[in-house]
């Protein structure tokens, strides 16, 4: 299986946290997302155990919850004892919501609005990550308005080519995200930065890119970056005492998938950092990492009811299922590969080649092409794996469909977690 929170009964059914998917989607109707809370929060322990055996426990997990954002995460990672990244007003209002101590939050975003800096604030969020100059002085300038200061990261791009889908690589010069390096660019922000009179300006931060599986481009930015600190404190006498080293993470989707053990990477990167430190003689800074896909993603999963089979005759065979891109818009978008499976016939022979193909009004609204399935039929049941990352979280009510309900399992006992919207939801801001 290609998470551990995954199984199959005695009757043939995929399992998730210890709990039949026939039933939970008899319980909760489809489409339906499923995570598991077990092995959400293992993950969250895993990063917060390494933070003490690489660093003595000088630093700090934040989920990225741009990956899958509610209040209930919010809850869970709060318990686990991470800190959290937000990207949005509305990811900061659905944190605090839920209670999350602003001081463990960064606020991320390379066009924060002036009314989310005067919220995150006034809110006494912990961390803004800089994205550019005009960033640096609203925010400095609305800090001193109100009175208070702002801790401040700035955001690098260390330049660094991280073998990943071009839509999700973030590392190199010509990106949105970030101060560059090599132009100098970097540099001229950190004066900025180390000279406005309402910011406390503690370090910098770099997010290469995502669903990563080598171990090598994390490594080589840990090092850029700690090059940098260096030469920030030699040209403005400032020392930098926190590092952001992002997240990126990659995680199993399909088998052949091989994703790094994240403790080798931590393991990688601690060493680099403390190598590179070591030659400059520079204290190791507090360090920051902001995994997102990593702590949800193969907690998850979509239970979907298959509608018609369609067999077109030396072409393809579609099967339609209730759902689609409006809850998975992953492959239409990057062509992301999944892994379908049979939830109430896991023991059948997968004889038939089918592309799995959403509801909506859109020839591109697929999930997946050329998966190996039993035969089909109506009323059958699918589930995609590995979709607790970035599928709730980029859900769209496109052809005015309502987004599914999301079930989190703790102990074998299912709970909604986020309601199924209504038409009378879909309505709601209407005129
Ligand atoms: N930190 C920053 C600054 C980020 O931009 C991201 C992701 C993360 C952390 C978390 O990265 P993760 O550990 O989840 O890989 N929608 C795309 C993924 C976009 C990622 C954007 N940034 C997808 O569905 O694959």
């Amino acid at each position: 299986m290609i998470s551990n929170c995954l199984g199959k009964n005695e009757k043939g059914h995929l399992t998730i946290g210890g709990c039949d998917t026939v039933d939970l989607a008899k319980e909760y109707g489809t489409p339906l997302y499923v995570m598991d809370e077990g092995k959400i929060r293992a993950t969250c322990r895993m990063y917060r155990e390494s933070f003490e055996k690489y660093y003595g426990g000088q630093g700090m997990p934040l989920y990225a919850s741009k990956a899958f954002s509610c209040k209930e995460i919010c809850r869970i990672v709060n318990e686990e004892g991470l800190g959290l990244d937000v990207v949005s007003g509305g990811e900061l209002y659905t944190a605090l919501q839920a209670g999350f101590p602003a001081e463990k939050i960064h606020f991320h975003g390379n066009n924060k609005t002036a009314e989310e800096i005067a919220f995150a604030l006034d809110s006494g969020v912990g961390h803004f990550v800089v994205d550019n100059l005009t960033e640096l002085e609203t925010l400095n300038r609305m800090a001193g308005e109100k009175g208070c200061r702002a801790c401040v990261l700035l955001r690098i791009k260390p330049g660094v080519d991280a073998h990943t889908h071009q839509f999700i690589r973030t590392g190199q010069i010509d990106s949105k995200f970030g101060f560059a390096l090599e132009t100098g660019e970097a540099l001229a922000a950190a004066k900025e930065a180390a000279g406005a009179e309402h910011l406390d300006f503690k370090g910098v931060h770099c997010h290469i890119g995502s669903q990563i599986f080598d171990v090598a481009p994390f490594v080589l930015a840990a090092e850029i970056m700690v090059d940098f600190i260096h030469e920030i404190q030699k040209e403005t006498g400032v020392a930098l005492t926190e590092l952001n080293l992002g997240g990126g993470f990659g995680i199993k989707y399909v088998d052949e998938d091989t994703p790094p053990k994240y403790d080798a990477y931590m393991h990688s990167v601690s060493d680099a950092v403390h190598r590179k430190c070591g030659e400059y003689g520079l204290p190791v800074p507090y360090i920051f990492i902001e995994p997102g896909r990593s702590i949800v993603g193969e907690a998850g999963i979509t239970l979907y009811h298959v509608g018609g089979v369609k067999e077109i005759p030396g072409v393809r065979t579609y099967v339609s299922i209730d759902g689609g891109m409006g809850d998975n818009p992953r492959y239409a978008l990057y062509q992301s590969s999944y892994t379908v499976v049979a939830a109430g016939k896991m023991d059948a022979p997968c004889t038939e080649k089918m592309t799995v193909a959403g509801k909506c009004c859109e020839s591109g609204d697929l999930i997946q092409e050329n998966v190996m399935l039993p035969k089909l039929e109506p009323g059958d049941l699918l589930a995609v794996l590995s979709t607790g990352a970035y599928n709730y979280s980029m859900a769209s009510n496109y052809n005015r469909i309502p987004r599914p309900a999301v079930v989190m399992i703790r102990d074998g006992q299912p709970r909604v977690i986020v309601r199924r919207e209504s038409f009378e939801d879909l309505v709601r801001n209407d005129v």
